[in-house]
């Protein structure tokens, strides 16, 4: 596990954006995540598509969750977030954005066809990670197996707490979502997993300090043999060796 520490979170999404960029020039599958953490990272490989030629033509994507009981218009489902913050602003073919059904009526159906999509598609290349401050990568919460694949959860209380920031109020945070399993994530070949603030800071030290749980869903990530781990100091500040 290689772990960069930067100033900052711009500074860490030109970190990131500097290990994407080499697969999105070759060609990738992308494993692209929602929430705040990764908007840096967007801006800095929007900008290099915009000033520097970097092409995603050759380029498509997997969301790793989505809010059920959320239709892909409404504003704060993952589907249209990603097309608001990277993939509209980019040369990505938008039929290749691919991302899970929250409205649909057999939502298990819908997690097993998207195991088979990601493996059709020859599986993720590059896996983007956010955390929730509960240890959370996509929404599998904790007690979240290891191996778990795609499927519904139930989101924590601290998740729908967390993520009323984008919501009018707490009431209209969806209650479960559908997430790529914890076990799918490792299936990626690269994962960058990306904290930054100081509400992370906990949830950066059970993954890089603690015991690998199911206490703490991060935690499984390092058992995987290619993990880079950017931080900004403030999500580093906890870590015993900083
Ligand atoms: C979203 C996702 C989540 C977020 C996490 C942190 O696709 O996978 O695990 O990364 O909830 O969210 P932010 O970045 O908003 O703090």
């Amino acid at each position: 596990m290689q772990i960069i520490i930067r100033s900052n979170s711009e500074e860490v999404g030109r970190a990131a954006a500097d290990i994407i960029e080499p697969f999105i020039r070759r060609g990738c599958v992308l494993g692209l995540a929602t929430g705040s953490t990764p908007t840096p990272t967007y801006q800095e490989l929007i900008r290099r598509h915009n000033e520097d030629g970097l092409s995603f033509a050759n380029t498509q994507a997997f969301l790793l969750d989505e809010y059920a009981a959320l239709p892909h218009d409404h504003e704060q489902s993952y589907y249209a977030t990603i097309r608001r913050e990277l993939t509209s602003h980019v040369d990505i073919d938008d039929a290749k954005v691919h991302s899970l059904d929250g409205m649909s009526d057999n939502p298990q159906q819908t997690a097993d066809d998207y195991e088979q999509a990601i493996k059709d598609a020859g599986g993720v290349d590059i896996q983007i990670l956010g955390v929730g401050a509960n240890g959370h990568i996509a929404f599998n919460e904790p007690g979240s197996a290891h191996d778990s694949r795609t499927r519904v959860i139930d989101l924590h209380p601290q998740t729908i707490a967390d993520n009323a920031r984008f919501f009018d109020s707490e009431d209209e945070v969806p209650r479960q979502a559908l997430t790529q399993g914890i076990g799918t994530i490792l299936d990626s070949r690269n994962l960058i997993f990306i904290a930054t603030g100081e509400n992370k800071a906990d949830a950066v030290k059970a993954l890089i300090e603690g015991p690998v749980n199911t206490d703490s869903p991060a935690s499984a990530i390092r058992e995987h043999p290619n993990v880079t781990v950017i931080l900004d100091e403030a999500a580093a500040s906890k870590l015993a060796k900083n």
